[in-house]
């Protein structure tokens, strides 16, 4: 049986200043211990702004959390006013990068294949995708759910081999999960996880097995513990509640 470590990743979206980014790390870092570590991969995903701030004080203070982004360009440079490259985050130590998250595709019109081309490039610069995939709620109560994401996750993935395969994470969220305080019950979200696992043994092969598939939408403190106790389900994007290192600390230590 293949063991899939857990990720707990943060998505702290358009939070934090630099300042405010250093000390929520700070205190996170204050609340977890190697056992944590041990049993749970953290990353956080902070502001572009931000990132270099966290990278220096995960560096010096050697705190065992890795560094995110929430989004990328897929060139490697050129005249894209506004964009960064994924050499940039590269250089930065950025293991992670958000790529397709709903509000992307939804506010600032993300087509699947953009999202295919950024998960390419993100992989191609050494960094790992989280990909992100998921349905609105007119979408569950139409039966669309899963066809919803099989799309994404087999249009997100057009091109990589299985051996590149090995460095993606895929993120289900129900949109309508995001910052609304209801979340997916913990079944359905196991569900549709193993959806997706199927639908990533017919893209990749037997390198699905490796893929870590997180849940996000409304984690908390309170649902962390059930949601994780879910056996297709590797770990969780959690946003609002990532803001507050308490909260978060309390999630990556699956809600006790
Ligand atoms: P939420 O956001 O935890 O605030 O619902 C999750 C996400 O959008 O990644």
């Amino acid at each position: 049986m293949t063991t899939r470590k857990p990720l707990m990743a943060g998505n702290w979206k358009m939070h934090h200043t630099h300042l405010e980014a250093i000390q929520v790390v700070q205190k996170l870092s204050y609340r977890l211990e190697k056992k944590d570590y041990d049993r749970t991969e953290v990353v956080v995903c902070p502001a572009f702004t931000a990132l270099r701030s966290v990278q220096t004080t995960l560096d010096a203070d050697r705190i065992p959390i890795a560094l995110g982004a929430q989004n990328v360009h897929p060139e490697e440079k050129g005249a894209f006013t506004g964009e960064v490259s994924p050499v940039m985050l590269a250089k930065l130590n950025v293991r992670f990068v958000i790529v397709g998250h709903s509000e992307r595709r939804e506010i600032f019109g993300e087509t699947d294949d953009f999202v295919n081309r950024k998960v390419r490039a993100v992989l191609a610069a050494g960094m790992q995708p989280i990909l992100c995939c998921g349905e609105t709620l007119e979408e569950r109560e139409a039966g669309e759910t899963d066809a919803k994401v099989q799309r994404q996750v087999t249009a997100g993935l057009a091109g990589v081999s299985p051996a590149d395969a090995t460095g993606v994470v895929v993120a289900y969220e129900p949109i309508w999960a995001i910052g609304t305080g209801r979340t997916a019950s913990a079944e359905d979200a196991n569900a549709t996880i193993s959806v997706i696992r199927k639908t990533l043994r017919s893209v990749v092969g037997e390198t699905a097995a490796t893929i870590r598939v997180l849940y996000g939408g409304s984690v908390k403190p309170g649902n962390a513990h059930e949601l994780m106790a879910q056996p297709e389900i590797d770990g969780a994007l959690v946003g609002g509640a990532s803001l507050d290192p308490d909260d978060f600390a309390r999630i990556i230590q699956y809600g006790r």
